[in-house]
């Protein structure tokens, strides 16, 4: 590690950086070591609180807030473990403090704060969003500069140029209404198949038709937006098919309705995603967030993406869900470029803006 004068910090080959994350419902930890080629993965641990929604349809953020409180400790623990590292090892700490539950991200960065005092390391607090995309250079590798990443989780559905996982994010495109994973949680909760919708919608579509129903893609009219989204009208949509079909005293076709609404989806993600990466120019895509699990935009990510010449990355499903791993991939890039460690005042920001990726 060196420091220089202005109290940055610049990490090389061999340092090693643990990760935490509880920006939602997932407790994560998780280590990565430092090489010349970026970040390569030690060993993570995940707690997961979803069990404890489920019934509720969505994340209650108190008990979310209190099964991170529980979980923290043992999480790093077994991080270390998997890892075959000790804490004395730890180079630097990064922890996501936005965007996210306010509760669930103060006991994230409260633990972060204690662990970086107790073993006098840097702590950098980071974007949970920046951590998405960094999952994939854990799995193949530096990203070419500039990338584009579709960004597709619970909470954001966004298109962004990436010059510099470091810092150089920007916004092409969003959605207007509601995340993509948002509509696969709400439409499973409409169906009755509980929380989190992404999962057991992916498998249900499986096995059903994707041209038996005719969902509508949001905003690909010839004069909407190129690069936003839009996907309430689809959830509305699904709702309005659902209570014909029960109004008519038929049954509904669940995996018919999941196989359909997911090709919409996966429809309107890859075809903006192509387009973006054609308008600006980037030949290497990135799919991240929770909802880049799915088995059908990965494979019509992946068509499309050929067929246009565009090279797509994808990190394995249990990289795209939310995990500690990713925030130490962020960490491990920032002090690698030469940070400044987040201050003592260091504090959960539930609207951090994705251009963000260090917190003071
Ligand atoms: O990134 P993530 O783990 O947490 C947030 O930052 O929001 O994303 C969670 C979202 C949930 O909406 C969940 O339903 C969705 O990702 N998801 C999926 C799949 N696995 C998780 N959506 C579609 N297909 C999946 N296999
Ligand atoms: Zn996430």
């Amino acid at each position: 590690m060196t420091s220089s004068a202005a109290g940055s910090v610049r990490l090389g080959a061999g340092a090693v950086i643990l990760g935490i994350e509880s920006s939602c419902d997932e407790t994560g930890a998780g280590l990565v070591r430092l090489t010349d080629a970026g970040p390569v993965l030690l060993g993570h641990e995940l707690a997961s609180s979803s069990d404890q929604h489920a019934r509720f349809g969505g994340v209650v953020p108190e008990i979310a807030s209190r099964a991170h409180l529980e979980a923290m400790t043992a999480t790093v623990r077994t991080a270390f473990r998997k890892a075959g590292v000790r804490p004395g090892a730890v180079d630097a700490i990064a922890v996501t403090c936005g965007p996210g539950l306010a509760g669930a991200l103060l006991v994230g960065v409260a633990a972060a704060k204690a662990y970086a005092a107790a073993w006098g390391v840097p702590l950098f607090g980071v974007n949970h969003l920046a951590g998405h995309v960094a999952a994939d250079t854990l799995e193949h590798g530096p990203l070419p500069k500039p990338a584009l990443a579709l960004l597709v989780s619970g909470g954001h559905t966004l298109l962004l140029r990436i010059d510099d996982l470091a810092g150089g994010i920007s916004e092409i495109g969003s959605t207007v209404d509601d995340a993509a994973g948002e509509a696969y949680d709400k439409v499973a909760r409409l169906l009755g198949l509980g929380y989190p919708g992404g999962p057991v919608i992916d498998q249900l579509a499986a096995t059903g038709n994707p041209t038996a129903i005719r969902f509508p893609r949001g905003l690909t009219g010839p004069h909407d937006s190129r690069y936003d989204f839009s996907f309430s009208g689809l959830k509305t949509s699904v709702a309005r098919f659902v209570e014909n079909t029960e109004r008519d005293g038929g049954v509904v076709p669940v995996e018919d309705v999941c196989a359909s609404f997911q090709e919409a989806v996966a429809d309107v993600l890859t075809a903006k995603t192509v387009r973006a990466a054609r308008d600006l120019d980037i030949g290497t895509v990135v799919i991240a967030g929770g909802v880049a699990a799915n088995g059908r935009l990965r494979s019509l990510a992946r068509e499309r993406c050929e067929a246009a010449g565009i090279t797509v990355r994808i990190p394995r499903p249990g990289l795209c869900t939310d995990n500690g791993a990713m925030i130490a991939a962020v960490g491990a890039h920032v002090a690698a470029a030469g940070a400044r460690p987040s201050g003592p005042l260091l504090s959960g920001n539930p609207a951090m803006l994705v251009s963000t990726v260090l917190a003071d």
